[in-house]
C-alpha cells in the first residue's frame, strides 16, 4: 500500500496529516509513505525528519498522488468546480487513481457538490468528521482533537487583544479586577476555553442547551446558567449533539445572554448544531451593550458565527469591543494539531490493515466505517447525501 501526504494548499491551513511517528507505525504495518516536498514545513517538521522515519521525499504532486492507494489529508482537496482558489492552482482530485481511498476532513453538509465529484472520480472518501462518538472511535475523533486545541487557542486570541490582565492583581499600585469570561457552548471546544481561563484567573461562567454539560462546566469551575426548559430534556440527540432550539427558547436564552453579557469581558463563542448553520446568540445590540475592551472570539465564525457582528476571517472592533472571528483557529497550533491529527489518522486505518497481504481490507460491517465513507466504487454511499441524491 502507498501511502501520500500531499502538502495542504487551501487558505490558513498549516497542518500536515502525516508525522515522522506515524509514518514509522504505517512503515511498521507494511505500507510505504510518500511525503510530498515541505508538506511539514508548517508544523515544523522537516523533509529530513519524514525520511529519518523511512518516508520518500516527492516533489512531484502528479506522481505522489497518481500512484498513491491511501492519500491522507487535513482539508478537502483541490477541484475544478471550486475555481481552483489554493496555491498552486491545483486540482487535486484529478490526480487521485481510481479507488484511491482518501481519509481528511471534507466539511461534507458545506460542500455536498464535492461529494459527488468524489463518486464520479471513483475514490472512497472518509470524512473523519462523522467518526462517531463512540468510546471505541475516542482515538480517531479528529473534532475533539483540534476543537480542544481551538478552545484553548481562542482564550489566548482573546487575551492578545485584551487591553486588560485576566487574573486579579493585588499591587501596591493598586488592585486589578479579574477578567469576567463567558463561554457559550460547553462541548470540547468550550471546556477547553473553560478549563484555560480558569487557570489564567477568569472569573468563567458558560452556557449550552444540553444539561448534560453543567456538570461539566462546574467540575472546571466554572458557573453554569442556563435556560430552565422541559425543552432541554430533548436537546441533544443520540450522538450527543445539540438540536435547534424552539422559537421560545431561543427567545428566552437571548434574553439570558443579554442580561450576563452586560457584566463580561471576554465571550467564547462555540455553539455549533452539525450541518446547520452555527446558532445566533449575540445580537447587535448585545454588543453595543458592551462595555468598551471587551473581547467576542467567534470560533462559529466559520459556520456563520454565533454572533451577527462576526466578521468571518477577520478580527474587527465596533464600538471599543473587538470581534475575532479568524478561521481555523486549530492550524495557528499547527505543530500540535498535527500531531494529534496525524495519530486520529493512524488510529482509523490501523485496525483496517492486514498486516498479512499489506493491504487495507475494509470491514464493511464496521459502524465507524459506515457513519464516515460518504463514497465508495463510484457510489454515494452515506446515508445522509445518498438520499438526497436520489430525491
Ligand atoms: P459541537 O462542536 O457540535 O457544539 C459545541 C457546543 O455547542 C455543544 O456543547 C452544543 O451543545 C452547544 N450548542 C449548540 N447549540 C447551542 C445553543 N443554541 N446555545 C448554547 N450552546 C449550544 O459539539 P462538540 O464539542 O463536538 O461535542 C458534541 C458532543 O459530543 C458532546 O455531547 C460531547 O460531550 C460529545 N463527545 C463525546 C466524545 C466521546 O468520545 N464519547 C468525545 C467528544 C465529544
Amino acid at each position: 500500500m502507498k501511502i501520500a501526504v500531499p502538502k495542504e494548499r487551501r487558505a490558513h491551513e498549516r497542518r500536515v496529516a502525516a508525522t515522522p511517528e506515524t509514518v514509522k507505525k504505517f512503515i511498521a504495518l507494511g505500507c510505504s509513505v510518500l511525503v510530498e516536498t515541505g508538506a511539514g514545513e508548517a508544523s515544523r517538521i522537516t523533509d529530513d525528519a519524514y525520511i529519518a522515519a523511512g518516508a520518500q521525499i516527492e516533489s512531484d504532486l502528479k506522481t505522489l498522488l497518481g500512484d498513491s492507494d491511501i492519500i491522507l489529508k487535513v482539508q478537502r482537496p483541490l477541484l475544478a468546480q471550486d475555481n481552483l482558489s489554493g496555491d498552486g492552482d491545483v486540482d487535486e482530485l484529478a490526480l487521485f487513481k481510481r479507488g484511491a481511498i482518501l481519509l481528511a476532513m471534507l466539511s461534507p453538509y458545506a460542500n455536498t457538490a464535492a461529494i459527488a465529484a468524489y463518486a464520479a472520480a471513483g475514490i472512497t472518501a472518509i470524512a473523519l468528521e462523522f467518526v462517531p462518538r463512540i468510546s471505541r472511535a475516542q482515538s480517531m475523533d479528529v473534532l475533539s482533537s483540534q476543537s480542544n486545541l481551538a478552545g484553548y487557542r481562542a482564550v489566548i486570541e482573546a487575551i492578545n487583544v485584551y487591553d486588560r490582565a485576566m487574573p486579579m492583581m493585588m499591587t501596591a499600585a493598586g488592585t486589578i479586577a479579574p477578567a469576567r469570561v463567558l463561554v457559550l457552548g460547553a462541548g470540547v471546544a468550550g471546556l477547553q476555553a473553560i478549563a484555560t481561563a480558569k487557570r489564567l484567573g477568569a472569573i468563567v461562567s458558560a452556557t449550552d442547551v444540553r444539561a448534560a454539560s453543567k456538570e461539566q462546566v462546574e467540575s472546571l469551575g466554572g458557573k453554569f446558567v442556563m435556560v430552565e426548559s422541559e425543552e432541554v430534556k430533548q436537546a441533544e440527540t443520540a450522538g450527543g449533539y445539540a438540536k435547534e432550539m424552539s422559537d421560545d427558547y431561543k427567545r428566552r436564552q437571548a434574553e439570558l445572554v443579554a442580561e450576563t453579557l452586560k457584566k463580561q469581558d471576554i465571550v467564547i463563542c462555540t455553539a455549533l448544531i452539525p450541518g446547520r448553520k452555527a446558532p445566533i446568540l449575540i445580537n447587535d445590540d448585545m454588543v453595543h451593550s458592551m462595555r468598551a475592551g471587551s473581547v467576542i472570539v467567534d470560533l462559529a465564525s466559520e459556520q456563520g458565527g454565533n454572533c451577527t457582528l462576526t466578521k468571518p476571517g477577520e478580527v474587527i472592533e465596533i464600538n471599543g469591543v473587538t470581534i475575532v472571528g479568524l478561521f481555523n483557529i486549530p492550524s495557528r497550533l499547527s505543530a500540535d494539531a498535527s500531531v494529534l491529527y496525524a495519530k486520529n489518522l493512524l488510529h482509523y486505518l490501523t485496525p483496517h490493515v492486514d498486516t498479512t497481504t499489506k493491504n487495507v481490507n475494509f470491514n464493511w460491517q464496521d459502524e465507524i466505517l459506515t457513519a464516515s465513507a460518504l463514497t465508495h466504487a463510484g457510489e454515494i454511499i452515506h446515508p445522509a447525501f445518498k438520499l438526497k441524491q436520489e430525491q
